[in-house]
């Protein structure tokens, strides 16, 4: 695996690559790398002739510092396991190459960022846009891989992608769970041993929700699962949100709607979100 840890270097390396024909499939990550990862890895080595990573802590996509400095950063794991999974290219920068100080950012995203996740975490979908567009900038992908969990930041990144014309194909890889249901996160390793079996109450939540949805309303789908969050034990929830999948706003009606449910909740001091298409 190639390791690249300047703009210039891993640019011209790919240009190269395309001037022969080659394809690129390009899966952007902030490391600490787990099943889910790799599956977005895999699914990348299936479409593209050549797999590039890249692994950055994004800076300004943390709305709490303390979040940011305490982010898992295990970098020759890191490698070790991108070395495994057959990974092409690594791209690895450090701040000052991806960031200067008269950077200034901002990209309108419709009602997309100041709803759920965007409301909770101000300015964190602007932070996510910034970086995605300059690594796309740089990578230049055909394809890029992002998994379901992070669900409205797909919808985000997919209206950039619109919305600047960008040409890179988006593909949504499913969400990787624990043998007991537990989506998998890089921030998950700071889940004590009982928070940890606390955070089971948000695929509970859901895997009852995709139930009910066969029998109840939408409100009723819904206050069932808040009914249940706000019981479970070790349980702050944010929200449970059932939304039309497509447009992103709050689902009205059960017929000709893609309906998916989104929860977040903090679990001891970790944030945790989880979707289920119903
Ligand atoms: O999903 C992530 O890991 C990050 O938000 C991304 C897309 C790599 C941008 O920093």
């Amino acid at each position: 695996m190639k390791i690249f840890r300047t703009r210039a270097e891993v640019y011209n390396y790919l240009e190269t690559l395309k001037l022969k024909g080659i394809s690129v499939g390009y899966v952007p990550t902030m490391g600490a790398l787990h099943q889910g990862h790799l599956s977005l890895i895999d699914a990348a080595r299936k479409k593209a002739d050549i797999v590039v990573c890249s692994i950055f802590v994004n800076p300004t996509q943390f709305n709490d510092k303390k979040d940011l400095e305490n982010y898992p950063r295990p970098i020759e794991a890191d490698i070790e396991k991108l070395k495994e999974a057959n990974c092409d290219v690594l791209f690895l920068p450090e701040v000052d190459e991806m960031y200067n100080s008269s950077d200034e950012w901002h990209i309108e995203l419709d009602h997309l960022d100041n709803i759920l996740e965007g409301e909770i975490r101000p300015g964190h979908y602007q932070g996510v846009t910034q970086i995605v567009k300059k690594l796309f900038d740089i990578i230049r992908p055909d394809y890029a891989f992002f998994g379901q969990k992070d669900f409205q930041q797909f919808v985000v990144i997919s209206y950039m992608v619109n919305k600047l014309n960008i040409k890179v194909q988006l593909i949504r890889c499913p969400i990787i769970r624990e043998v007991d249901g537990l989506a998998m996160s890089s921030r998950n390793v700071y889940l004590s041993a009982e928070d940890r079996q606390n955070a089971l109450s948000l695929i509970k939540a859901l895997t009852k929700a995709k139930e009910d949805f066969n029998t109840l309303s939408i409100s009723d789908v819904r206050k069932n699962a808040m009914d249940y969050l706000s019981k479970a034990r070790g349980i702050k929830v944010e929200y449970f949100e059932l939304f039309n999948a497509r447009t992103f706003e709050p689902a009205s009606s059960k017929e000709n709607e893609n309906i998916i449910a989104l929860v977040a909740a903090r679990v001891g001091s970790i944030r945790i979100i989880d979707n289920m298409i119903l």
